[in-house]
């Protein structure tokens, strides 16, 4: 089975089922780095090549780092991410962690620095983004992305002429914030999303189908507990076991799983360049399950189907605000 890719920006084709490194950082099961490492090499012999990191994600970019010495840098792309306290956002802070970055990656150039900002009080972001400039034009950073950015922000930068390549953001069948203000702009600037949050941690899946409301001490992820609340702000668990149902049906249908299907309404989503999955290293998988995503084809009946039952929710655009928001 072949893992569709697509082309983020000049000279960096990446998948469009991206494989997401904070399930490395802590609150996910204990990782063991040869066993992690062992896996790595899995996802990339199923074709799946490309891995969303961080620097805040523990040890996400050593493990790429020691991954790269092992196959080297050529075959893979690794999107990481600059997380900054807030503060002044001086060229010689930003170089200096953008520096730690390519050291623990051990590569002289990062294929795509996404940003993020706490505090919109503080508008040293656009400094970090003259300076994540610079280092572009360095050749230290191949192309500059962003992550959690609302579009009243993105739309600063791009009035003062910033290449932005990318948004981070939470979307899924739950929670379709993009679709209010960020990508009619996004669609106008050329500006790729990449997705986060779609399968809710693992509640899209067949596991969580009719069972009861689980309790925050079941949860052993904290990927779980993180989307557990946004169930309870979207609907609560009542609701979400109708829509889990209805996705159930559709999975049927097309001989597929819920968790195929939660990925592949985001893939259709017209600026989504990929979606990312967390992966586990070394404790789950689910490389085959998620591959058989490019060959779902969902239909007008399933879209209506999902959305008779988003209209009985809570909108998140209204109770949480733009893309983001969540973390501000
Ligand atoms: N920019 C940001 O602020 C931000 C925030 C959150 C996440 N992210 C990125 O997005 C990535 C994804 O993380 P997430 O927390 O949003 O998690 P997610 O991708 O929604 O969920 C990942 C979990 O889903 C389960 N899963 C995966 N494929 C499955 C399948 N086919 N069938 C059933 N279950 C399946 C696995 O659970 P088990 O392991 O338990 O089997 C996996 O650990 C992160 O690693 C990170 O790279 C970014």
């Amino acid at each position: 089975m072949s893992i569709e890719k697509t082309v983020l920006a000049d000279d960096l084709e990446i998948c469009r089922i991206l494989n997401g490194m904070w399930q490395v950082a802590g609150g996910h099961g204990q990782i063991e780095t040869d066993s992690a490492i062992a896996d790595m090499e899995k996802y990339q012999s199923g074709g799946f090549t490309t891995w969303d990191l961080a620097d805040i994600y523990g040890p996400a970019e050593s493990l790429i780092g020691e991954f790269k010495r092992k196959i080297g840098h050529e075959k893979f792309q690794a999107l990481t991410k600059f997380v900054p306290n807030p503060g002044p956002m001086s060229n010689s802070i930003v170089t200096h962690y953008i520096e730690q970055s390519l050291q623990k990656m051990d590569t002289d150039c990062i294929d795509l620095l996404q940003f993020h900002w706490w505090d919109y009080n503080d508008t040293s972001y656009l400094d970090a983004l003259n300076v994540l400039s610079k280092l572009q034009s360095e050749n230290k950073i191949k192309h500059v992305g962003l992550t959690n950015f609302d579009t009243e922000r993105v739309k600063i930068m791009k009035e003062q002429g910033y290449e932005i390549v990318s948004n981070q953001v939470q979307y899924s069948i739950l929670d379709q914030r993009p679709d209010n203000l960020m990508a009619s702009l996004f669609a106008k600037h050329g500006i790729k999303i990449l997705s986060y949050g779609t399968l809710l941690g693992g509640f899209f899946s067949e596991k969580y189908l009719e069972v009861d409301e689980p309790h925050r001490g079941d949860l052993v992820t904290s990927s779980l507990q993180k989307y557990k609340n946004m169930i309870d702000v979207w609907g609560g668990w009542q609701l979400f076991q109708e829509l889990l149902s209805a996705l159930n049906e559709i999975a049927k249908k097309h001989n597929c799983s819920i968790a195929n299907v939660a990925t592949r309404f985001v893939l259709d989503k017209p600026q989504v360049a990929g979606v990312i999955i967390g992966a586990r290293l070394g404790i789950a998988e689910h490389r085959d399950d998620n591959a058989k995503v490019f060959n779902v084809k969902l239909d007008q009946q399933d879209i209506s189907l999902i959305s008779s039952i988003s209209a009985k929710a809570n909108d998140l655009f209204e109770v949480i605000g733009d893309c983001g928001e969540e973390y501000r």
